[in-house]
């Protein structure tokens, strides 16, 4: 099918790319000629695993294209996806200016019967808007315009793998016409007929579950999906501080009630909070957007506070550990908002660096790939070369992003160089019994007496 994507930004770029990858002949646009210029010549504006050898062969066979003109993305679609952003505003709305230019831009430029499918996270009631504004600016009367809605369940650093064998996908249409065009869309990956680019080996032994709904419900599924991973982290994080003031196990307590399968042991991880472009965001908005239709989630706007406070939470726990914060060096292993991706948005990692630099502390962090980004945001923030380097002089080291090379590093190596053995493990990433073995005074997050590490 042709498809075109407005918006070559994280979702965008995964979007296009995949749907490329699975047959389609897609034109990617996006406004930003300099983030064009860059994909055309092969290299990455984000780093996402898989997606430049995606890319690559996928422009190599000519089933994908990068443009700056929308029209030329607009004209010949059968889909057109709408992967723009939405940033937050201040009181935590989604701003949906973007949205409504890129459908102007469809209405004016499309030259045949299209499907216009939100994919960017928008809240409920949006599907509406994007008809009204297709029905106002619309050039050519002859032509059909039909509105879905088709929420993305990408992680990052993961996108590639989640979006090409997904859990689900979820659909929210007004006609006929617009659900057949998308379970054509998808049909490669509903039925597992690919071959998949992440594991020759790999066969879909499973049908993905493929949800029709009305766009309103799609729109809903979106936030009220995130909202309630977010709420499973932030409750785990408040069961990992009763644990701590009880002497129980945070890594005990969550793989038992995670082996209930009506709870399931994923997203119950305790630790510094989470960060992203994503569940902040979207916690806020859905507070927003139930607080427009005369609900008060008191509940989001607690998992909120929660997360928030867990940055704190570090704080104090260092200033409980070394008395005073001023002019002591502290080392920080990972800087991204979470393994496997450069982004630092909302990362924890970061806000706690600003804090301790509130506090006079002497901050050197170290992250395989975050911390150009790191060091543009937090200018005060020393950044090291190597892991071990953030080890050098300090009085401690934090755990706050969890790389899997992180719980490999020689931490003989790493303590030689401490002023102090102290280890505050953030992410509870770290085999506790070896780095007391080895010396550390080790603290972890809701970790009383219990002597498993138990981590998903
Ligand atoms: C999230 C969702 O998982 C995706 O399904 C969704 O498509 C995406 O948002 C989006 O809306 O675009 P992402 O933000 O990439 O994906 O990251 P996650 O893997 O969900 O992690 C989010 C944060 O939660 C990270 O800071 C992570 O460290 C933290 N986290 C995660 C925990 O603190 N504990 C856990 O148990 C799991």
């Amino acid at each position: 099918m042709n498809v075109s994507v407005i918006g070559t930004g994280y979702v965008g770029l995964v979007t296009g790319t995949c749907l490329a990858e699975i047959g389609h002949q897609v034109v990617c646009m996006d406004d930003n000629p300099a983030k064009i210029e860059v994909l055309l010549q092969g290299r990455m504006p984000i780093y996402e695993p898989y997606l430049d050898q995606l890319v690559a062969r996928n422009i190599r066979n000519g089933r994908l294209r990068f443009t700056t003109d929308a029209a030329e993305a607009a004209r010949e679609a059968a889909v057109i996806f709408i992967c723009v952003n939405t940033p937050p505003r201040p009181d935590g709305e989604a701003d949906l200016t973007y949205v409504e230019l890129a459908t102007r831009r469809i209405a004016e430029h499309a030259t045949r019967d299209t499907i216009i499918t939100e994919k960017s996270t928008v809240p409920v009631q949006t599907g509406q808007w994007i008809e009204k504004t297709l029905a106002i600016y619309k050039k050519r009367p002859g032509i059909t315009f039909d509105v879905a809605s088709n929420p993305e369940f990408t992680r990052e650093g993961m996108a590639v793998e989640d979006f090409l064998h997904p859990d689900r996908i979820v659909v929210g249409v007004s006609s006929p016409r617009a659900e057949a065009a998308l379970r054509e869309l998808y049909a490669p990956i509903v039925e597992g007929r690919f071959p998949c680019p992440i594991h020759p080996e790999c066969r879909v032994d499973r049908a993905v579950p493929f949800l029709v709904t009305d766009i309103a419900s799609a729109e809903l599924i979106k936030h009220a999906s995130n909202s309630f991973l977010a709420m499973k982290i932030s409750f785990a994080n408040a069961v990992a501080d009763v644990c701590e003031a009880a002497g129980a196990d945070i890594l005990q307590v969550v793989k038992g009630v995670g082996l209930d399968k009506r709870i399931g042991r994923a997203f119950l991880n305790a630790g510094i909070g989470f960060g992203g472009s994503c569940f902040p965001k979207d916690l806020r908005a859905f507070v927003k957007i139930a607080e427009k239709s005369g609900y008060d989630f008191t509940l989001l706007k607690e998992v909120g506070r929660l997360n928030v406070a867990r940055r704190e939470l570090v704080v104090e726990k260092l200033k409980r550990a070394l008395w005073i914060l001023t002019g002591k060096k502290i080392g920080l292993l990972g800087l991204a908002f979470k393994p496997n991706t450069d982004d630092i948005r909302e990362a924890p990692a970061l806000a706690i660096a600003r804090r301790l630099i509130e506090e006079g502390a002497f901050v050197q962090g170290y992250d395989p790939q975050a911390a150009a980004k790191a060091k543009e945001a937090v200018p005060d923030l020393a950044i090291c070369s190597d892991p071990y380097a953030v080890a050098e002089q300090a009085e401690a080291v934090v755990l706050c992003t969890e790389w899997p090379e992180f719980a490999a590093l020689d931490f003989g190596r790493l303590k030689a160089t401490m002023v102090r053995p102290l280890i505050l493990d953030g992410r509870n990433a770290l085999d506790r019994e070896k780095l007391t073995a080895l010396g550390f005074e080790y603290i972890g997050i809701g970790r009383g007496q219990g002597g498993t590490r138990e981590r998903a």
